[in-house]
């Protein structure tokens, strides 16, 4: 009776339990090359990876599993270790979700072996020491399913791989505050309203011609070297939301720039742009939070329509605008004018 017991034991459980362990060691060799993280103190040898509900700690960091056991999404936080990146990451090899968040102590480059996560679905390292060269997914065996990229906040240095072109279902890609340089390929994303963020880097150059025809759902370049003409991201027919040039060497002619209904905030503060400010920044209906300040416009405000919404800020240390919220024009009359309440920037 009890041989029966111990067979039904062996026929069914023994298989199961084997097939929910496929990626033990690989968890073990991964808290291992982290340094035994106080974080990670529930993964011993043995334990029920699978049960998220068993394996949330006040940390967070987590895993979930595919139904064969396999795990599916890991989630590293809040750690505190001084250690490489842990290549035993590279083997999760059925992962689609990854995200690395506040693990300051985290140093080194990103092995390149973890380009080849192929069933990625969204990937996110932030707030790292991580440095050396953003991942190039040039390779022939890559997450061709990735949807979403954030790898903001880190020390990755060099310039930005054009192959996150070839990812076709990349849709929103993050690399603002690092340390890149060079210019911004074209081609970076070819979804139908993608996300760009690329803020607080060290790039320079223009924005590449063919973004005239991309439609963004956002794009943040703030905060770089970047110059000449941007206006093409504007226009009555874009689909963006928010678009942020701020801190950068951008000239060109505002004058004839038309702000779409869907443009909910702008930041084009701190560059070189001219011209006037044409009337339909008075009209775009779900315009709140622009910013104009620090550039070379001149002339006077529009009037009217949501021109209530706005302060003074939004137009200060230009070259020359007036009407409300700023002076009134007839104060710029000639030479005895007195000094106008916004300043030229240079
Ligand atoms: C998962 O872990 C919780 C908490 O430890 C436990 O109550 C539950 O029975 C486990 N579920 C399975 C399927 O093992
Ligand atoms: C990509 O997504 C499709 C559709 O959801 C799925 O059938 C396919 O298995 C996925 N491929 C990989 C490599 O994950
Ligand atoms: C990307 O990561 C940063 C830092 O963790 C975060 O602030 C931002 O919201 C993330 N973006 C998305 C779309 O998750
Ligand atoms: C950007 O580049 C300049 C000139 O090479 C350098 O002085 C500056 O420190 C860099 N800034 C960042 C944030 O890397
Ligand atoms: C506009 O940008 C300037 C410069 O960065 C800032 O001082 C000001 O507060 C901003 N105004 C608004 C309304 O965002």
């Amino acid at each position: 009776m009890s041989i029966k017991i111990f067979l039904v034991f062996l026929l069914c459980c023994i298989p199961s339990v084997l097939s929910t362990r496929d990626d033990e060691i690989t968890l073990l060799k991964i808290k291992k090359q982290l340094g035994d993280p106080y974080g990670l103190r529930w993964w011993v040898k043995g334990f029920d990876y699978c049960n998220a509900s068993a394996n949330v700690a006040p940390d967070y960091s987590g895993i979930t599993c595919t139904s064969t056991g396999r795990v599916e999404s890991l989630i590293l936080q809040n750690l505190d270790v001084t250690k490489p990146f842990p290549d035993g990451i590279c083997s999760l090899t059925e992962m689609d979700y990854l995200e690395i968040y506040k693990i300051p102590g985290l140093y080194g480059p990103i092995p390149s072996c973890f380009t080849k996560l192929y069933n990625l679905f969204r990937l996110s390292v932030t707030y790292t020491s991580l440095s050396g060269a953003v991942p190039d997914f040039s390779g022939r065996i890559k997450p061709l399913n990735l949807t979403t990229i954030n790898l903001s906040r880190n020390q990755l240095s060099g310039t930005i791989p054009p192959s996150f072109g070839s990812l076709p279902k990349l849709n929103y890609l993050d690399l603002s505050l690092n340390r890149l340089t060079g210019t911004i390929p074209p081609a970076l994303l070819s979804t139908s309203t993608p996300s760009l963020a690329l803020a607080n880097n060290n790039l320079t150059g223009e924005l590449p011609k063919c973004y005239e025809s991309v439609n963004f759902w956002v794009i943040d370049v703030g905060g770089n070297r970047l110059s000449g003409d941007a206006s093409f991201l504007f226009g009555k027919q874009k689909a963006a939301v928010n678009i942020v040039l701020a801190n950068n060497d951008f000239e060109f002619d505002l004058s004839n720039v038309e702000f779409s209904d869907n443009l909910y905030g702008f930041d084009l503060s701190h560059n070189k742009i001219y011209g006037k400010i044409p009337k339909s920044f008075a009209s775009a209906a779900d315009l709140w939070f622009p910013n104009l300040s620090f550039n070379r416009l001149c002339g006077e405000l529009p009037q009217g329509g949501n021109m209530g919404r706005f302060d003074a800020s939004v137009f200060a240390n230009n070259a020359c605008l007036c009407g409300y919220p700023l002076q009134p024009c007839s104060n710029w009359a000639p030479a005895s004018a007195p000094a106008p309440v916004s300043r030229p920037a240079f």
